[in-house]
């Protein structure tokens, strides 16, 4: 072997050397047992049996949309958790859900909330899901992925679907139609008032309004009768037909809002199903999730 070959041999053993030590260093950084990525739903949670149907709905839908991805559930609500406890149903909280996958080996998660609006829910899960990516050890990435009416597109397409999915089709041109949404003291509770705006430019007749935020109940009401609104079909703008839908909207109880309507003269026509139970409004949280993946590749 001439001695310009021998220096060019031993150059490269010396690359493949260095190569292969880099290599290994690297991956003695990250974890043997790494899964990918995984996607974890987040709620408010419900403990009536019959919400859940809301939740079969959409991890059929994300199931459908990501084959290849598993799919967690965590619970916001601490009082939902505590009830299902009693009840031996262990249910997550979002932080003790992502400690499960990072020890689970996963590297990258979508969280994807599935609240109605921004609120105090998701700007907390936001936080704390960015702290499980800055710990040592903690997933690469972390993407919370927006709720579904967030920004003005998806607003719109609510009120599109909302019109053209959930509207029961007998329902006539002068009857109205009551959309119940959650409220909130959180700043975000101004999306309902922006509803409330786009339902009306699309139909004079369909209001939205909220048992804990604006617009109020009585601002609702007080529009209904201006109008001479004698029928009103009423509807849970909220993710589960719940407590609040079966109480607070339908209940028999004097305060519900369809007592209160009718003791002002308008008959009402509740239904009792969740946002998620219908697929063309929950793929807009579908969406969202589609675009929260292409931040995760
Ligand atoms: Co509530």
């Amino acid at each position: 072997m001439c001695k310009k070959c021998t220096i060019v041999l031993l150059t490269l053993s010396l690359i493949f050397f260095l190569t292969s030590a880099c290599l290994a260093g690297a991956q003695s950084h990250s974890r043997a047992d790494e899964k990918g990525t995984a996607v974890l739903l987040v709620t408010f949670g419900t403990s009536i049996p019959s919400a859940q149907a809301a939740f079969a709905n959409i991890e059929k839908l994300v199931k459908k949309a990501f084959p290849e991805t598993e799919i967690h559930w965590a619970y916001t609500s601490h009082i939902i958790r505590k009830k299902m406890a009693k009840e031996g149903k262990i249910l997550n909280s979002p932080e003790t859900a992502l400690a499960r996958l990072m020890e689970d080996g996963y590297s990258k998660v979508l969280v994807q909330s599935l609240h109605m609006i921004p609120g105090s829910e998701f700007h907390d899960i936001r936080v704390n899901a960015k702290m499980f990516e800055n710990m040592s050890g903690g997933f690469k990435k972390v993407f919370v992925s927006y709720p579904l009416l967030a920004g003005n597109d998806n607003m719109d397409k609510a009120v599109e679907r909302v019109i053209s999915h959930m509207i029961p089709e007998e329902r006539k041109a002068d009857e109205a139609v009551v959309l119940m949404g959650h409220g909130t003291h959180h700043t975000a509770d101004a999306v309902y008032s922006a509803m409330m705006y786009k339902f009306q430019k699309a139909d004079p007749n369909i209001f939205m309004g909220t048992v804990e935020g604006h617009p109020s109940f009585d601002e609702v009401r007080e529009m209904l009768l201006k109008k001479g609104i004698r029928r009103a079909y009423l509807l849970p703008f909220m993710s589960v037909a719940g407590d609040h839908a079966m109480n607070d909207m339908a209940g028999d109880e004097e305060d519900s809002w369809k007592i209160m309507l009718e003791k002002a003269g308008i008959k009402c026509i509740p239904v009792l199903k969740g946002i998620a139970e219908y697929d063309a409004l929950a793929e807009i949280w579908i969406d969202n999730m589609k675009v929260a993946m292409s931040h995760l590749k």
